[in-house]
């Protein structure tokens, strides 16, 4: 077969998603969103995500085989997000590329958002090593995996026992009155303040938490500290110094994440490390990656901040990897996964 033609569907949280690729190649990414939606409430409302969905996939479906020029005759597969996220989210989703494989008699692969993406990045650097490590950071999720084929061999490592990184900028954004998400807020402001100014807590970096815990991350206890040191400061009467606050919170989240996983690096022996997620975009976390991986020797691969969001892409080339590894496709009777666990790389 010549190099695969995949649509991919991604509807897990307020984004949906439909990409087409060939191979490595993105031939279309439509997205609509409905963050704007849910600004007003300071997070998701799954209820107005899922008719958000129901509005918008139709006419993304339309968008991305028009732009691309794709007749769904002409696909090889079709992938679409089975977990985890929102069930209702989900469900829309799911219920589509089904509609669509019957319709079509097309393969369908139910596949797991997380590992999408890691998979993306397939579309930006090429083909990936025999073994890597991949660090997902987004709003809802702060995981390591050690991947040995990305469509059939991914295991966990580790993950947050709390608040994802992105959540824990959320929250640290709302405490310091950002709008939401705070993160790309606190990112910004963080440009313009000290790293060093505040001296915040990095969760479980300690030497008894290395037995257990040392593929896992904690964020929940250094959003404290900033509320407790913020709270302190306004108590005294001063005025809080906001770009510093943000520039030593985001120093300690991005010291925690490149720390440990380079560690891990070193420990499973591999030397290359891809990062993806929504908190990729985070300069603070880009600039010390890409310094700490160049003092280890070791190849650091982020795709540019597009494929980082929730987008249909990541699904296509997950999607790719499944067929081009000839994995069987689902059967039609899947269900939605919420929380589908990230050994499962498809249902
Ligand atoms: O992957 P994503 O688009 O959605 C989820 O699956 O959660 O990630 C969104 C998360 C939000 O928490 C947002 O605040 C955070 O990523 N984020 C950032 C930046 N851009 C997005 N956090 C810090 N710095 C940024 N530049
Ligand atoms: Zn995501």
């Amino acid at each position: 077969m010549s190099e695969p033609l995949v649509l991919g569907i991604e509807s897990s949280c307020d984004e949906t998603g439909v990409a087409i690729t060939r191979g490595h190649e993105l031939l279309v990414d439509a997205v609509a969103s409905s963050v704007d939606e849910h600004a007003r409430f300071g997070g998701i409302i799954p209820e107005i995500a899922s008719r958000a969905h129901l509005e918008a996939m139709i006419p993304t479906l339309s968008r991305a085989l028009e732009t691309a020029d794709v007749d769904l005759s002409a696909l090889d597969a079709i992938a679409v997000t089975a977990g985890p996220g929102l069930v209702g989210p989900l469900t829309v989703g799911v219920s589509a590329a089904k509609a669509l494989a019957i319709a079509t008699g097309k393969p369908l692969y139910g596949v797991n958002h997380v590992i999408g993406h890691a998979a993306v990045d397939q579309l930006v650097h090429g083909d990936f090593p025999d073994r890597f490590l991949a660090l997902v950071v987004s709003g809802g999720h702060s995981s390591m995996l050690l991947v040995d084929d990305i469509a059939t061999g991914v295991h966990e490592l580790g993950s947050t026992l709390d608040d994802a990184a992105g959540e824990a900028f959320d929250k640290v954004g709302r405490l310091l009155g950002l709008p939401y998400p705070g993160g790309p807020h606190i990112d910004r402001l963080a440009r313009a303040g000290d790293p060093q100014a505040i001296r915040f807590p990095r969760g479980l970096t300690a030497a008894k938490d290395q037995d257990k815990h040392a593929y896992d991350f904690s964020f929940s206890g250094l959003k404290t500290a900033v509320a407790r040191w913020v709270e302190a400061c306004e108590a005294e009467g001063r005025e809080v110094p906001v770009a510093d606050v943000a520039a030593s919170f985001a120093e300690s989240v991005a010291d925690v994440l490149t720390a440990k996983v380079i560690a891990a690096a070193h420990r499973n022996g591999v030397n290359t490390v891809v990062i993806g997620g929504g908190f990729s975009a985070n300069s603070q976390l880009r600039d010390k990656a890409a310094q700490r991986c160049a003092e280890a020797g070791i190849e650091l691969r982020i795709p540019p901040i597009r494929y980082c969001t929730d987008n249909g892409s990541m699904i296509a080339a997950l999607g790719m990897s499944m067929v081009k590894a000839g994995v069987a496709p689902s059967t039609l009777d899947f269900g939605v996964d919420s929380s589908m666990p990230l050994e499962i790389t498809h249902v």
